[in-house]
């Protein structure tokens, strides 16, 4: 594991967006796993830049996000299909088509995941998966006491993530309560796996996953065992793991 510490919160966007570029610039036609939350933003911000001044070019490249809220269509603005576009895919040469989430408006869960895991199997294989972490060290939306042979399942999310993401909505009870998500062994099986992590509030959930036990419990912590795994934290983030690093 390889773990790269940065000043603040745009060092890390930064580095983030360096790795994702030399990606896409060795191999055009990759795959490219994608995180939704607000860590992500400020890559995916230079990431545009980067298309706009010509120095990155995603018109080969393969998409697929890690999760989308059960019940949410993509015109939905707190859904992460919008988020994606507004972020990212509505200003790169992406092609749509090869854009992927899981579908949040199909109602029956089992042909969701379905069709998920069969998308992502069609690609060939996720070569760079980029994570943010929850605050209960959850990855995707694979909460705490998630089997690690998960592939895309539905979750219920926990009342933890819900109080988290209600910054996004108008009011806690707006947040949708289930999710689809891709799973921990599928997470496992890309080739390299990209972990953002920026603030003080993660600093004691980043130590347990990096440096603690691997357990269900703590589903971040299956990344140690992962043989290619870059981390990309800010100081503040990196801040409990002085006696480690
Ligand atoms: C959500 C997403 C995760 C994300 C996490 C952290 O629950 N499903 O994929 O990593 O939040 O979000 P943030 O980056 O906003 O802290």
């Amino acid at each position: 594991m390889r773990i790269y510490r940065t000043k603040d919160y745009d060092e890390m966007s930064r580095k983030l967006a360096n790795i994702l570029s030399a990606q896409l610039i060795q191999k055009p036609d990759c795959v490219l796993g994608l995180a939704t939350g607000s860590t992500p933003v400020g890559a995916y911000r230079l990431l545009v830049e980067r298309y706009e001044s010509k120095d990155l070019d995603f018109s080969a490249a393969t998409t697929v996000n890690l999760d989308e809220y059960r019940g949410l269509s993509p015109e939905n603005e707190q859904s992460y299909a919008y988020f994606m576009n507004d972020k990212l895919f509505g200003h790169v040469n992406l092609k749509k088509e090869r854009t992927h989430l899981p579908d949040g408006t199909e109602k029956d869960a089992r042909k969701a995941c379905e069709d998920y895991d069969r998308i992502i199997r069609d690609t060939g294989g996720i070569d760079l998966q980029l994570l943010g972490l929850g605050h209960d060290g959850h990855i995707g939306f694979n909460e705490p006491g998630t089997y690690f042979e998960t592939k895309t399942h539905l979750v219920d999310l926990t009342e933890e993530t819900i109080r988290a993401n209600k910054r996004f909505f108008a009011s806690e009870e707006e947040v949708p309560r289930q999710a689809y998500t891709m799973g921990i062994q599928t997470i496992l099986s890309s080739g390299r796996i990209l972990l953002a992590v920026s603030g003080k509030d993660k600093a004691a959930v980043l130590k347990e996953a990096l440096f603690g036990p691997v357990t269900p419990q703590l589903p971040a912590s299956v990344l140690q065992l992962h043989p290619n795994v870059t981390v990309v934290a800010d100081e503040a983030a990196l801040s409990e793991c002085t006696g480690e690093l």
